[in-house]
């Protein structure tokens, strides 16, 4: 089989895995939906962050698709939207599909939102075709995924894993300072409710969620499935650097604390550090530098820089890191600037469960697809969710060499089919294999955590 699209012609194997019939023009209609909740006037590509007017009248779009296919919908204490559909056996725990619906500022279209229109879709076919499940399903649109607003990641999938709690939004600001609990309460979510929201393990065996890959592995190998096994963990840093704000003219070279001029030094170090030998595979990257007090004739006094340290290995993501601050300090030091250090979050990576991503092998396979097992540099409502219950994730082809996160993000109407046609071939198998009396299916050395 070719890439890119699925015809029932093409799969050989029909008795595993039919196809449950996604259409590209279904996709294409919801991708633009959702699209067009952008925040007014704001620029190039899609705004929609987390805890906003618009962020909720995503979710809205989201819960009436689905309560208009006879679903049952609710939303949680953490603003995540849930839409059920009953299984055929009475008492089986659930299986979860869905991804988020927030953004980055000036972000793309297909960032979280392929997931939740995946879920959409299979939903729609499921109650269409009225193709039963033994497992309840539940199609999840989770809110406040993206940590550009708040600097932690994940903030509505780590509520409902116990990992966020009502302290931490508390202490989590945005740039305005506004806390995650104060947005949350603007939008009509009532943050002191939020332990109600925490799952239970027992009501859950399994979570897929499928996403744009963010990187140009599958495109230039050309190949349309990816099937996670690492989940890249991140700490975040801001280092306030104070140095003497001072002018231009009247300040010699050699009496200044420049804070700007020891940033510079900062994120070149930063970068040095990451593709040093020791670290390959580490990524570190400065997206965020205030300069104060920002006038081209004073000597700058104060720098904050915002640090992403990204890593599967979690003892290289926390060595890394401290490494950094040491040299930040070093860096200070020498130059007459005191550097402060925050911590705003610290995720460790996750290893999904090795059993689930057979089973998405096997049903891309059945289908006739290509895949490749690889890991996710980008943070995921599915790291959290992993521990809760088993979980996999579907990865598409994202084109533009792979660029997210930006307004050219683009992946095609066929390539989100053939995963969608992945996704629910797996669920479907998950469905008929969980076997409450024994257990989830588990092979040894098998590495959910
Ligand atoms: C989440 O989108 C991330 O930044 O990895
Ligand atoms: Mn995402
Ligand atoms: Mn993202």
């Amino acid at each position: 089989m070719t890439r890119g699209s699925v015809s029932q012609n093409d799969c050989r194997q029909l008795e595993r895995s039919p196809l449950i019939g996604a259409e590209t023009a279904s996709i294409e209609d919801l991708i633009a939906q959702f699209g067009h909740l952008s925040e007014p006037d704001s620029g190039p590509g899609v705004t929609r962050l987390a805890h906003t007017p618009l962020e909720r009248r995503a979710h809205e779009l989201f819960a009436d698709r689905m309560r208009a296919l006879g679903l049952t919908v609710w939303a949680d204490a953490a603003g995540n939207t849930i839409a059920e559909v009953a299984g055929t056996e009475l008492g089986l725990p659930a299986i979860g599909t869905g991804s988020h619906l927030d953004s980055v500022p000036h972000g793309g279209r297909y960032d979280g939102i392929a997931g939740v229109v995946a879920a959409m879709e299979i939903a729609r076919l499921k109650t269409e075709k009225k193709i039963e499940h033994r497992h309840p399903l539940r199609f999840i649109a989770f809110a406040n995924e993206e940590g550009a607003r708040f600097g932690q990641a994940c903030i509505g999938s780590r509520i409902v894993a116990g990992l966020t709690t009502r302290t931490d939004l508390d202490r989590l600001t945005d740039a305005n300072g506004v806390t995650v609990a104060e947005a949350m309460s603007t939008v009509g979510i009532h943050p002191a409710l939020v332990s109600e929201a925490q799952w239970v393990p027992d009501h859950w065996a399994g979570f897929l969620e499928l996403h744009i890959e963010q990187g140009s592995v599958l495109t230039s190998l050309d190949i349309p499935i990816g099937v996670v096994d690492l989940i890249s963990g991140s700490t975040r840093l801001q280092l306030t650097l104070h140095g003497r704000a001072a002018h231009t003219g009247g300040t010699p070279m050699h009496l200044r604390a420049d804070a700007l001029a020891a940033a510079a030094e900062i994120v070149l170090q930063a970068e040095a550090l990451a593709t040093d030998t020791r670290h390959r595979g580490t990524r570190i990257t400065v997206g965020k530098l205030d300069v104060e007090p920002g006038s081209i004739t004073t000597i700058p006094g104060k720098c904050t820089l915002a640090v992403d340290i990204r890593d599967v290995d979690s003892d290289r993501q926390r060595e890394s890191a401290a490494e950094l601050i040491a040299a930040a300090q070093a860096i200070g030091s020498d130059r007459g600037v005191t550097v402060d250090v925050e911590l705003l979050a610290d995720a460790s990576p996750a290893i999904l469960s090795a059993w689930v991503r057979d089973e998405i092998i096997g049903a891309a396979s059945g289908l006739g697809l290509s895949y490749r097992v690889m890991p996710s540099g980008a943070s995921h409502d599915s790291q959290m969710i992993s521990h809760i219950c088993p979980v996999g994730m579907v990865f598409v082809p994202s084109q533009n060499y792979g660029v997210s996160h930006a307004p050219d993000e683009y992946t095609t109407a066929p390539d989100l089919a053939a995963g969608i046609e992945v996704l629910a071939s797996a669920l479907r198998a998950l469905d008929q294999t969980l076997n409450p009396s024994n257990g989830p299916k588990r092979v040894e050395g098998d590495n959910d955590d």
